[in-house]
């Protein structure tokens, strides 16, 4: 196999600055309090992380609304603090990946400020301005993700702005080349500084249909996406992707590769038709490196459906594409309430083990679960809006230890920006740590399992044929290395019985205790998941 670049295989972790470490103790998380925590993700076993936003921001969608994309928000610290971040994360051997916010900026950013100051402001055009439709309704159909229309009606200039997320957002037109300039100088800014990557926020929304015509009615959710309340009414193919968008990031893998070493380009791209969303690696795979897959976080949990879904992926993979499989964000509700403490520990297992870039999202690796928000209490701006479809409960402070703050903070529990799990008394870092068979105990023998093995962490992906009901079992080889996962998804224990285990060396269960193994025979308990290295 060729050298790899260091992102195939790397396991990422995002961390959500608001939440991981205050260093400040007012309550919020920072970058000096990331920088202070590096050492436990070195210990855990990661290579990089990727951080969300942490730019000037009037925090309308908690940093997703940008008022600077070259300084560092106060709230989070300084550019110097930045700098010392990056650095003690390079002497440590990890990578940092930055989330770039490349479709909206806030209302607050000076570039808008000045496009909406006048018609004839040399940055009109850099936003998505319109007039009236003859009775004074909005200029088209189209939706805000965040519920309303996408149509912020602005007095002043007498004309409509768009905004695909919520007022304070308004959306760049990229069809000008000077904002793709001023963009690309972004993006440059970082790369100087010398950060390993960018996570694209929405990366497929920036090219619009050009003639902005009305999205068709959809009746019906198609079931491939989460409910997103109204906006799913409508087939979103005129307000995102237009095909031009390729070239958008075509020009900007050019900006990125002429820099050495490689970094890395990760497209938030969620779109769910296979053929479309593959178009994003580029036509010559001169696109983004990994547009993001988000299959995982919306299959049924079944494995039938899981192990179609990781075989399509597999199949419209063109040569040199490298896959990547996420299981949980700051958009979406804890992998560990999804699918409970036994099947979380089944999906780190799945995670960590098929072929391509994981990512990990901070706190799963405690099996932090869903918190419930009082409505009163709410913060999301979506939750504002459309409260059942809040996501403060995936965004709560990392859990250190079972002191009252958690070791989060210094401030008093009831000053954190975000209540903590109820069980935080023992699902924290330090608890977790003392227990041989706890989920983190498990995603560390997995994260170190996976750095050790090449099988794991370059091989190649191979489904077994299995006679086990609801077992996904592949093997995964490299060289000589070969190695067998099997998946229990059932809630029943299951015989597993294959001519790979003939011989193999139990290498990990996710129960954390040594398997049964007879001949061609394995038993798994319900939810249980077993790597084998297979006898060569
Ligand atoms: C996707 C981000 O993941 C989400 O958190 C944000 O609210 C929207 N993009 C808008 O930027």
């Amino acid at each position: 196999m060729s050298e790899l670049e260091w992102w195939q295989t790397a396991v990422i972790y995002q961390i959500y600055p608001r939440s991981f470490q205050d260093s400040t103790s007012d309550g919020i998380g920072d970058l000096p309090g990331i920088t202070r925590r590096l050492d436990y993700l070195v210990d855990l076993g990661i290579d990089a992380i990727w951080i969300s936003p942490f730019y000037p921001s009037p925090m309308a969608d908690f940093g997703y609304d940008v008022a600077d994309y070259t300084d560092v928000d106060p709230i989070f610290g300084t550019l110097t603090d930045f700098d010392e971040l990056l650095a003690t994360a390079h002497h440590l051997g990890l990578k940092v990946i930055i989330d770039i916010v490349p479709n909206h900026t806030s209302d607050q950013h000076r570039w808008f400020l000045e496009s909406r100051s006048s018609r004839d402001n040399p940055k009109r055009d850099w936003y998505v301005w319109r007039d009236p439709m003859p009775d004074g309704s909005p200029p088209n159909n189209w939706l805000s993700a965040f519920g309303g229309g996408a149509w912020e009606w602005d007095e002043t200039t007498g004309q409509f702005y768009l905004h695909t997320f919520v007022r304070e957002q308004p959306d760049l037109n990229w069809r000008n080349p000077d904002v793709v300039e001023a963009m690309h100088d972004v993006y440059r800014f970082w790369l100087d500084r010398g950060v390993d990557g960018f996570r694209i926020d929405v990366a497929h929304r920036i090219m619009k249909d050009p003639d902005l015509r009305d999205n068709p009615p959809k009746p019906g959710a198609d079931g491939t996406f989460k409910s997103m309340g109204a906006y799913e009414t409508q087939h979103h193919i005129h307000d995102m992707g237009h095909p031009d968008v390729h070239d958008a990031y075509r020009d900007l893998r050019a900006v990125l590769d002429s820099y050495d070493p490689p970094r890395v380009t990760i497209g938030e791209v969620h779109i769910f038709d296979w053929d479309e969303w593959v178009r994003y690696y580029g036509a010559d795979l001169d696109g983004m490196h990994l547009p993001g897959n988000f299959t995982l976080l919306y299959v049924p949990w079944d494995a039938g459906a899981v192990r179609t879904r990781v075989d399509e992926l597999e199949g419209i993979l063109p040569d040199g594409a490298w896959p990547n499989y996420v299981l949980g964000n700051h958009d979406e509700p804890r992998l560990a309430t999804r699918f409970g403490p036994e099947r979380a520990r089944l999906a780190a297992m799945l995670l960590l083990t098929l072929r391509g870039t994981p990512t990990l999202y901070y706190g799963d690796e405690l099996g932090m679960t869903e918190v419930t928000i009082a409505p009163e209490d709410q913060q999301d701006p979506w939750a504002l809006r459309e409260p059942e479809l809040g996501r403060d409960g995936c965004r709560t402070p990392m859990q250190w230890d079972a002191s009252g703050s958690a070791g989060f903070s210094d401030a008093d529990r009831a000053s954190l920006w975000l209540p903590l799990t109820p069980d935080q008394a023992t699902v924290n870092v330090k608890v977790l740590d003392q227990s041989p068979t706890s989920i983190l105990t498990l995603y560390r023998r997995l994260l170190a399992l996976r750095r050790g093995m090449s099988a794991l962490h370059q091989g190649t992906y191979s489904p077994i044929e299995s006679a086990a009901d609801g077992v996904f079992a592949f093997e995964r080889a490299e060289g000589a290395q070969q190695v067998c996962v099997v998946l229990n998804f059932g809630d029943q224990a299951v015989r597993f019985v294959h001519e790979c285990v003939v011989g193999a060396e139990p290498l990990l269960s996710t129960t954390l205790r040594r398997p049964n193994i007879d001949g061609a025979a394995v038993e798994l308990a319900a939810n249980e998941g077993l790597i084998l290295r297979l006898s060569t």
